[in-house]
This record gives C-alpha cells, sequence and structure tokens, in this order.
C-alpha cells in the first residue's frame, strides 16, 4: 500500500484529535486524477465535522481528511483566458477565499468546464468585466463549493435560457460568432458527472452569471 502525509480525525473532538500521519494513497477511479497538494486550509466550518456535530446530517467514515483546493484549477482557467478578456479591454477578475480549497474530482473536466464559461463570458461581452469567483459554504453538514462566472454582456432572456444547454443550441437566427452550440451543453453533463450542476441567472442586456454548484459526495 502506497502511502502519503495527511492530517486526520480518528474520533471527533477537539484540536488535539487531528493527527499529522501517514495515511493510505487514495486510487483515483476511473476519470478521476490524483492531486497532490501542497498546503490545504481547514475550512472554518470544518470544526464542526472534528466535533462530531454533523454527524447526524452526514455519514463521515473515520478516520477522515478535513478540507477540500480548486483554487489552482480556477487560476489557471484565470491565466488561460485573461489575455482574451483583456485584448477586449474588458476587465478581468478572480476572486478566490482566503483559504485553499481542496475538492476531490476530476482536475481535466472541472477545468474544461470552467474554460467553456469564461470562454463565452468573454465572448458575449463587449463592455466591462469577466469575474470567476470561488466560494463554499455548508448546505445541511454538506460542503457545497460554488465556482461562478459572472459577466456584464449581452445577457440572455428568459426564453432563450429554457433551451441553452441543449446541443447546438445558439441564440439569434444569424450568428456573428464563431462556435458550435455545444460548450453548454458538454459542460453541463460534465458537471454531472462529477455530480454536480450548472445555473444561469441572466438579465438581457446588463449581464449572466453562470454557476457551476458541487456538493460533496
Ligand atoms: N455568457 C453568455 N452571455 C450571453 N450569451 C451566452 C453566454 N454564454 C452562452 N450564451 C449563449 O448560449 C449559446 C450557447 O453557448 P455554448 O457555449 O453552448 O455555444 P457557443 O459558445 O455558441 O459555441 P461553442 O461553445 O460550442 O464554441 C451561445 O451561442 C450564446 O448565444
Ligand atoms: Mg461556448
Amino acid at each position: 500500500m502506497e502511502l502519503m502525509k495527511a492530517i486526520r480525525i480518528h474520533n471527533y473532538g477537539g484540536p488535539e484529535v487531528l493527527q499529522h500521519e501517514d495515511a493510505p494513497r487514495p486510487k483515483p477511479a476511473p476519470g478521476e486524477v490524483l492531486i497532490r497538494v501542497h498546503a490545504a486550509g481547514v475550512n472554518p466550518a470544518d470544526w464542526k465535522v472534528r466535533e462530531g456535530h454533523l454527524k447526524q446530517f452526514v455519514q463521515n467514515n473515520l478516520p477522515l481528511i478535513p478540507g477540500w483546493d480548486v483554487s489552482g484549477v480556477v487560476e489557471e482557467v484565470g491565466a488561460a483566458l485573461r489575455p482574451s478578456a483583456e485584448g477586449k479591454q474588458l476587465r478581468f477578475e478572480i476572486s478566490l477565499p482566503p483559504d485553499e480549497i481542496t475538492l476531490q474530482t476530476d482536475r481535466r473536466a472541472l477545468h474544461q468546464i470552467l474554460i467553456n464559461l469564461a470562454n463565452n463570458a468573454v465572448k458575449f461581452t463587449e463592455q466591462g468585466s469577466v469575474r470567476i469567483d470561488l466560494k463554499q459554504h455548508r448546505d445541511d453538514g454538506r460542503m457545497v463549493t460554488e465556482i461562478s462566472v459572472t459577466d456584464t454582456g449581452i445577457g440572455i432572456r428568459p426564453e432563450d435560457q429554457v433551451n441553452l444547454f441543449q446541443a447546438f443550441t445558439q441564440i439569434g437566427a444569424r450568428r456573428r460568432t464563431e462556435g458550435t452550440g455545444l460548450g453548454l451543453h458538454l459542460s453541463q453533463k460534465m458537471a454531472a458527472l462529477l455530480g454536480g450542476q450548472i445555473t444561469l441567472q441572466s438579465e438581457p442586456g446588463r449581464g449572466s452569471r453562470f454557476t457551476l454548484v458541487l456538493a460533496e459526495k
């Protein structure tokens, strides 16, 4: 068995139950990758898990490793898209939480989804900004990670939002932009494979926000 160093909890309790020790190295499932984490912040809400307050909501198998890091992926996507946004004179912002976030998921799928969303945001925005936000909160004891891409672009009418995630959907009779209309469809499919979904809020003329919501399994 291959080992790695990890901080683990064997029993619920105070900070003294956190142990830095050897742990079996996780085996990535098909389609998953193993990410080497150099530093991981324990989320402020994780003390509740540590003390066992969430036992009745979440069945955690002990020993467990607290903390989940997607900041690196968001930064990569930002680095890839910043030049095209700034080339169009758009402000490009990334907002990450102060603590690193670790998330056991398919890094490539996550990267691809965010690239698709950020690409769209830049493509359909002529003025203003594109922003990526990463947030995490607990919902019923489950850690929920939300990554949203917000633009101040053309927006999407409610009647057009309905079919947006179907294959080959492009809005407008004559498209001026390039593309196949597959990006959102595939992104939604990938999100589902990661156990999540993409939600949309948009107002025509004001902009759009696409949010990838991933709940801890
Ligand atoms: N951020 C956005 N603002 C406004 N409209 C959007 C935005 N994102 C997507 N859309 C609309 O949804 C349609 C579908 O998006 P999708 O990413 O699936 O396809 P595409 O970008 O046209 O092509 P592809 O991604 O396959 O290259 C777009 O053609 C556009 O009309
Ligand atoms: Mg697209």
